[in-house]
């Protein structure tokens, strides 16, 4: 197959044909899912929450995901890979965005980046692409902020609306080829997707989004309790590792693993 390039998910956009993200952070989901023709894969800085166990995502360094994104993109034949840009590692200046971002690039083989922020990070946005290297923006509500944000909160209800639409328009206007959208109330998320150009992706952000995202262990089941309401559970990953498991422990306990053609003579 083809790779996956920026201008495809402009042109889906505007034949109006929705299209799927998940995030990966190792070889073979991202093979799995490069082949189940998921377009776009991101190496989230939730790996902080999926991966490592760290309660928010704002612990995680570049250090610890950059050998993750090499896994993803050694991975993917056609899947367009983006890496996201962890707490620290660009909010000081434009200049320490486009250093980490091309980390990212060089070591990490990352075909995009993606960092949070609207307006107040269009000139990192602008730094970096500058330089030739894709940008997906994130808006509404920004998981690196949730101490600032009051934790997991719906963003953009009432007039933050019309905000949301000028920080949207501000990382379009600074060069990002896309915009997530993350807790947006639908029909702002409806109105900002008809204004901009570049395609939006949502999470919890209502339908009418040009793509959506899920962190592939909430959208397959392996993440267990209360899921957000904005994720649907379309396997019941964990059941399948936990059934593997008890069964290979019982077997080893009562013998019966390895069997004769398990063993070499
Ligand atoms: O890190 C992440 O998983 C994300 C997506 C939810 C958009 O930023
Ligand atoms: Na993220």
């Amino acid at each position: 197959g083809k790779k996956v390039r920026i201008h495809h998910l402009r042109e889906l956009k505007e034949r109006g044909e929705p299209w799927p993200m998940l995030t990966a952070y190792d070889m073979y989901t991202a093979e799995l899912f490069d082949e189940a023709g998921i377009p776009v894969l991101l190496v989230g800085d939730s790996a902080a929450n999926n991966v490592f166990g760290y309660d928010t995502s704002l612990p995680v360094t570049v250090e610890e995901l950059l050998p993750l994104v090499r896994g993803v993109t050694r991975a993917v034949r056609r899947a367009l890979v983006v890496a996201d840009l962890p707490f620290g590692s660009y909010q000081l200046s434009p200049e320490q965005a486009l250093a980490t971002s091309v980390r990212f690039m060089k070591e990490g083989r990352a075909h995009a980046v993606k960092l949070e922020g609207g307006s107040r990070f269009a000139p990192h946005v602008e730094a970096i692409t500058g330089a030739g290297v894709p940008v997906m923006g994130h808006i509404g509500f920004t998981p690196q902020s949730e101490h600032n944000l009051g934790g997991y909160r719906v963003q953009g209800r009432g007039a933050a609306g019309e905000e949301l639409l000028a920080d949207a328009l501000a990382l379009q206007a600074a060069g990002a080829f896309a915009v997530v959208m993350e807790m947006v109330p639908a029909e702002v998320a409806k109105r900002i997707t008809g204004e901009l150009r570049i395609p939006t992706v949502g999470i919890g952000a209502g339908p009418d989004c040009d793509a959506q995202v899920l962190v592939w262990q909430d959208m397959a089941g392996l993440r267990r309790g209360r899921a957000p309401r904005f994720v649907r559970r379309y396997a019941d990953v964990a059941g399948v590792l936990s059934a593997a498991a008890t069964a290979f422990a019982d077997e080893v306990r009562r013998g019966e693993f390895p069997a004769p053609e398990h063993a070499f003579q």
